[in-house]
């Protein structure tokens, strides 16, 4: 598919990207085509495994697979985001075929991908002691982006490796302290949005990733905390970040919060009907990997709700996953937020997507709206009949 210029998944800007790009580009599941390359980036996913450790199996078998066609001079770059002290194992395997190995995590987000690694905040390049002269070798891979000025930091291998798990570890953090306001907000009946604005305004705290709702899920967020927890606990340091374990909790709490405030409008949940909007982890994306989204919908089903969602692109992924959870007869997948509402008690919105935020409310019939993303205009919801309820909000 990648080499008839089709993305396998919705990212703004790739497709785009990937016709203009096609003629430098091709695509092979075979690694005896890459034996020609210089340079090998390693970009295999780390799932969590069951435990809650980071699966390192595709990682290893990339580089295992790769190992045939390494020799002098070339370089293997470390893109995935592993536990601490991976890229030194790595590099034990890669070193005998003359070979050598960098490190150099990976931050962009989904939805913005095309942006962030075109103009990326900044570069990271883990190499081990006497291997300075790789820094080179990328530096040609990067030469647009560097001569942009964006920062380049060279590091030791374990603390390129720890920046990637810290950063998202601070941003899980920074939502999951916005939450808990939530709840606190919740109980005293303030108002977390005008919280945050008020403490973002302090430079030193920033309002990005202070918006408070259902809370973070995704493919990187919820996976890296817990397996930073598990390595940490390996090493024997595992009182250091034990916090993530409750950074954990109160992000999970605000899915059942849902829930809660839902019962508290309609009473039993049982043979309601609730509309939907979302079911991807965050707008722009069809990824439905640690979805709050699609959590909440199955939640509402196994307590009898009859669900109807509408995701702009999340609609295959999510249509799996219900089938797989046998809930198919509980989540109906319809064709526009419109028809979502069809009979609908409540609407819970619990993706932000931007047709979402634009619907003008007065053009629908007013009934109970849950704003898992506190991403309404409240104030037009309310005036056209909505009993409006957000997260955290008075
Ligand atoms: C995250 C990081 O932001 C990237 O820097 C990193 O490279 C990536 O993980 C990764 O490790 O690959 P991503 O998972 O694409 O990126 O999405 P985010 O924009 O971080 O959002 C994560 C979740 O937090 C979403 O569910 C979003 O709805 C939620 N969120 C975000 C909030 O609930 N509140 C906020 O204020 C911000």
């Amino acid at each position: 598919r990648l080499n008839a210029g089709q993305t396998p998944f919705f990212e703004p800007g790739f497709e785009d990207l990937l016709s203009r790009t096609s003629a430098r580009l091709t695509f092979s599941t075979d690694m005896a085509d890459l034996a020609d390359a210089t340079v090998h980036f390693l970009t295999v996913g780390t799932p969590q495994s069951p435990s809650g450790a980071a699966d390192m199996t595709f990682v290893d078998q990339a580089t295992t697979n790769l190992l045939p066609y390494l020799h002098e001079g070339s370089v293997v770059v470390g893109k995935s985001t592993v536990p601490v002290g991976t890229a030194e194992r790595l590099r034990a395997m890669i070193e005998p075929t003359g070979a050598r190995l960098m490190w150099n995590p990976e931050f962009l987000r989904e939805g913005f991908a095309v942006q962030d690694t075109l103009t990326p905040d900044r570069l990271v390049y883990g190499v081990s002691t006497g291997q300075e002269d790789l820094v080179e070798v990328l530096d040609q891979v990067y030469a647009p982006i560097l001569e942009r000025e964006t920062p380049r930091l060279v590091m030791d291998f374990a603390t390129a490796e720890l920046v990637k798990v810290a950063a998202n570890s601070f941003l899980a953090t920074k939502i999951s302290f916005i939450n808990a306001m939530a709840e606190i907000a919740d109980s005293v009946g303030a108002d977390v949005t005008m919280l945050a604005d008020a403490i973002g305004h302090d430079p030193r705290i920033g309002r990005k990733f202070l918006n408070a709702g259902i809370g973070f899920g995704g493919g990187c967020l919820p996976k890296d905390i817990r397996g930073f927890v598990q390595r940490a606990e390996e090493l024997g340091v595992g009182a250091a970040v034990s916090f993530l374990d409750d950074v954990d909790q109160i992000n999970l709490r605000r899915r059942a919060r849902v829930l809660d405030v839902l019962s508290e409008e309609l009473g039993d949940l049982a043979g309601q009907t609730v509309a939907l909007w979302g079911l991807a982890f965050k707008p722009d994306s069809d990824d439905i990997r640690d979805s709050p989204a699609l959590d909440i919908a199955e939640n509402l089903a196994r307590a009898g709700a009859q669900v109807r969602a509408y995701d702009p692109e999340a609609m295959g992924p999510a249509a799996a996953r219900i089938d797989k959870a046998g809930l198919a007869g509980h989540i109906t997948l319809v064709d526009s937020a419109e028809q979502a509402l069809d009979g609908a008690a409540a609407l819970v919105v619990a993706t932000e997507w931007k047709q979402f935020r634009d619907v003008d409310p007065h053009t629908l019939d007013a009934r109970v709206v849950v704003d898992g993303r506190n991403c309404l205009d409240r104030d037009s919801w309310k005036a056209a009949g909505w009993t409006y309820r957000g997260m955290g909000r008075r």
